[in-house]
């Protein structure tokens, strides 16, 4: 798919079919966030996949925002290995949110849905997946078919203008 038609395809979906994600895609998911750029190229994002009953029990329990996705997955990363500027700012955040970003772009490609959801138990997450204190989930992203149908939300095209939100110099 051309690119500009990948981004104006993206919106947040939050109703899913049934249809389980292809293998396939999960694996061309994870090889678009494998190429993601990140500080240094320090590549400290660890992403959970959350397709077993199990786990997608356990993610339901993470967030109220899981929209029974059949699909999951928990974008980390990883605190040890994360570049840490001169002045301490630590880079983990803004790589796992490129790595995420790529990730969400790529399944729109595929005509997969996702969401973006911030709104998650990070301690219940660390806990229930088992993860090191070094290890910082950073987003949840229910993914899978969007539902016949499904709109996006009307605050999706809400765009500030841009003479708001940028300037030229
Ligand atoms: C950092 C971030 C956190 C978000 N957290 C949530 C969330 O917890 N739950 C949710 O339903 N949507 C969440 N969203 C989705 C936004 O609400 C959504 O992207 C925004 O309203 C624009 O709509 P669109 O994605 O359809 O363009 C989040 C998005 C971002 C980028």
């Amino acid at each position: 798919m051309e690119f500009q038609k990948v981004l104006d395809a993206r919106f947040s979906v939050r109703e899913f079919s049934d249809k389980q994600v292809e293998d396939e895609k999960i694996q061309q998911i994870l090889k678009t966030a494998q190429i993601a750029p990140t500080a240094k190229n320090s590549q400290p994002q660890k992403i959970l996949v959350i397709k077993s009953d199990e786990a997608m029990a356990k993610f339901r329990q993470c967030t109220k925002c899981h929209f029974d996705a059949p699909l999951g997955f928990v974008i980390c990363y990883d605190e040890k290995e994360s570049f840490l500027g001169k002045d301490g700012r630590q880079f983990g955040v803004l790589d796992a949110s490129i790595v995420t970003t790529y990730m969400m772009l790529k399944a729109t490609e595929l005509g997969l849905g996702t969401t973006w959801v911030g709104l998650f138990d990070a301690k219940q997450t660390q806990q229930l997946f088992n993860l090191p204190q070094n290890i910082i989930p950073l987003a949840f992203l229910p993914t899978g078919y969007p539902k016949e149908g499904c709109q996006p939300n009307p605050r999706h095209f809400d765009n500030k203008p841009l003479d708001e939100t940028t300037k030229w110099l």
